[in-house]
């Protein structure tokens, strides 16, 4: 039944599809000009003008038809109440929690997780506090000046990006530095840089299992060694934040300098927990503070607003819209913004791992298509790089535009020219150039007339390309908080349209294995037991690149 009204909805956006591909968005634009008014929403400081996207007002209400028809505020609702939601895993899905503002308890299996959440926070703040006041000493009785961070995926991307967004808020806290990589290149030159008297690691991982971040935490262990720290000095410079306490104690961290996280935060959605300790380290336990209560009015945002208003619901049903319906398959982020630069990357992990899925909740396989490529690069790089294929490529790309409109700098002309630029784009997609105008440009500027009519063909573009455009005054702590918390949350909406389970990552596991299974192999050169021609001949040619 339920399934039913889901699929009439699905069926009326179908038939709805034909009238709107009929009209061009310079057109709706101009019959309408309350347009952006209409299609524009705002809050916690975001502002978003979906305005550029092919909708009317009635795709909108069609829109959210679907989504109340998915059940979207009970699977919401459910989320934030604890249930087990990741069913693969039996696992509640409570990211939200770890930025909740009162002590209203949330119970996991009968136990309210609050009081655990604000002991691991306490804990947290005291050890940054140190840090940052100089107080934790290294081994020589030297204070810090560096942290190297080790971890991979969510362990890692969360924490740099939000750190690299913030640069304005570093202040006071030792240097960070981020390694996630296997490729030793980038351990081995990091630690040419680090001095081990004043350098403190810090090793994420949830698992405590992942094999990037145990080498690196391996090697890193042995480079103290190599600079003759003894082991019973490294307690100074070890930490460990994962829900693997004995696997990291077995590592010989020792027990008080694990903190715990929980199998109810996902890797992609844990800068929140004690992941995020890098986070406070750069910008002080306030602004950290500042970042979990932005996410906070954004959760309260995504449970109150009707539809209609909601910032993720939206963005994640015109998602829907652009790839269901249009056909889009990618999806760009484009900020321009130098210190978000990193964004694009963050919230690939996040959508990506998250809704990169056929098996539905029902365990059936889905008969739609699901999660579209998210990639993006930050504004003006982009416009000299891949805007042309956004303009005039045969591949549609809907586009979210996201514009701090306070620069955090002086410099002269700089922000107008950035701001003006960000708006062109979407203005150029939206409205395009068509073969008339630009035969006329062409014939203007004294072509003639043969030769105007052939080169308008390669100057038209079809505009008619949406875009979202998001705006917020600067990006503080608070606001980057915010950011992240919508895009979490645009996340899970698709998820609930295309009824799958966005916290589990099954498909990352058998990569894992036959990488294990070929690291094993690489020193049994008559090994063919199993294997194909191609890793065999793959094989061969690193043996023989490598051989003494
Ligand atoms: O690549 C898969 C993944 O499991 C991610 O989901 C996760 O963020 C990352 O690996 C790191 O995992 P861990 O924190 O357990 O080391």
């Amino acid at each position: 039944m339920l399934m039913d009204t889901f699929n009439d909805k699905w069926r009326a956006l179908q038939q709805h599809l034909v009238e709107v591909e009929s009209s061009h968005l310079r057109d709706l634009f101009a019959s309408d000009p309350k347009r952006a008014e209409n299609l524009s929403v705002s809050a916690c400081g975001l502002n978003l003008d979906y305005s550029k996207n092919r909708i009317t007002l009635k795709t909108r209400a069609l829109l959210m038809a679907l989504a109340d028809s998915a059940q979207l505020a009970a699977k919401r609702d459910a989320m934030f109440a604890g249930a087990p939601i990741n069913n693969t895993e039996n696992r509640s899905v409570l990211h939200t929690a770890l930025r909740q503002q009162d002590d209203k308890p949330i119970l996991v299996d009968g136990v309210d997780i609050v009081p655990q959440i604000k002991a691991v926070r306490i804990k947290v703040e005291a050890v940054v506090n140190q840090v940052r006041d100089k107080q934790w000493l290294g081994y020589s009785g030297k204070c810090i000046t560096d942290v190297l961070n080790l971890g991979i995926g969510g362990s890692f991307l969360g924490p740099k990006i939000v750190t690299t967004s913030l640069k304005p808020y570093v202040q006071g806290g030792p240097k960070q530095h981020f390694v996630a990589n296997i490729d030793g290149n980038h351990l081995h030159d990091v630690l040419s840089d680090l001095n081990p008297e004043t350098t403190l690691v810090l090793i994420a991982s949830k698992s405590f299992n992942t094999q990037e971040t145990l080498t690196n935490a391996e090697s890193t262990r042995q480079w103290f060694y190599d600079n003759n720290v003894a082991f019973e000095q490294l307690s100074r410079h070890f930490i460990a934040i994962s829900s693997n306490v004995t696997k990291a104690v077995a590592f010989g961290i020792s027990g008080e300098n694990v903190f715990p996280m929980w199998d109810w935060v996902g890797g992609r959605y844990s800068l929140w927990s004690a992941i995020g300790m890098p986070i406070a380290m750069a910008i002080g336990n306030q602004g950290f503070t500042e970042l979990l209560k932005g996410a906070a009015d954004l959760d309260q945002h995504f449970k109150e607003a009707p539809l209609e208003q909601n910032l993720p619901v939206l963005m994640g049903m015109l998602g829907v819209w652009n790839h269901n319906f249009f056909g889009c398959q990618t999806h760009a982020l484009l900020p321009y913004s130098h210190y978000l630069r990193g964004f694009p990357a963050y919230v690939q992990q996040m959508d990506m791992e998250s809704n990169g899925k056929s098996c539905q909740l029902n365990n059936e396989i889905v008969s739609s298509t699901t999660g579209p490529v998210i990639w993006g690069a930050e504004g003006t790089n982009g416009q000299h790089a891949f805007h042309q294929l956004l303009h005039q490529g045969t591949s549609v790309v809907p586009v979210d535009f996201i514009q701090p409109l306070v620069a955090e700098h002086k410099m002269n002309g700089h922000q107008d020219m950035l701001v003006a630029n960000c708006f062109a784009q979407s203005k150029t997609l939206m409205q395009g150039k068509t073969h008339q105008q630009a035969y006329d440009e062409l014939v203007g500027s004294g072509m003639e007339e043969a030769l105007a009519k052939v080169i308008a063909k390669h100057k038209e573009m079809p505009g008619n390309r949406p875009s979202n455009t998001l705006t917020f005054n600067r990006l503080t702590p608070y606001q980057l908080g915010t950011l992240i918390a919508l895009y979490e949350h645009k996340v899970f909406v698709q998820g609930v349209i295309w009824n799958l389970n966005s916290f589990d990552q099954w498909g990352v596991e058998l990569g894992k294995i036959l990488g294990d299974d070929i690291l094993s192999r690489i020193g049994q050169p008559n090994n063919t037991e199993l294997s194909d021609s191609s890793t065999e001949l793959l094989l061969a040619q690193y043996r023989y690149a490598n051989q003494p």
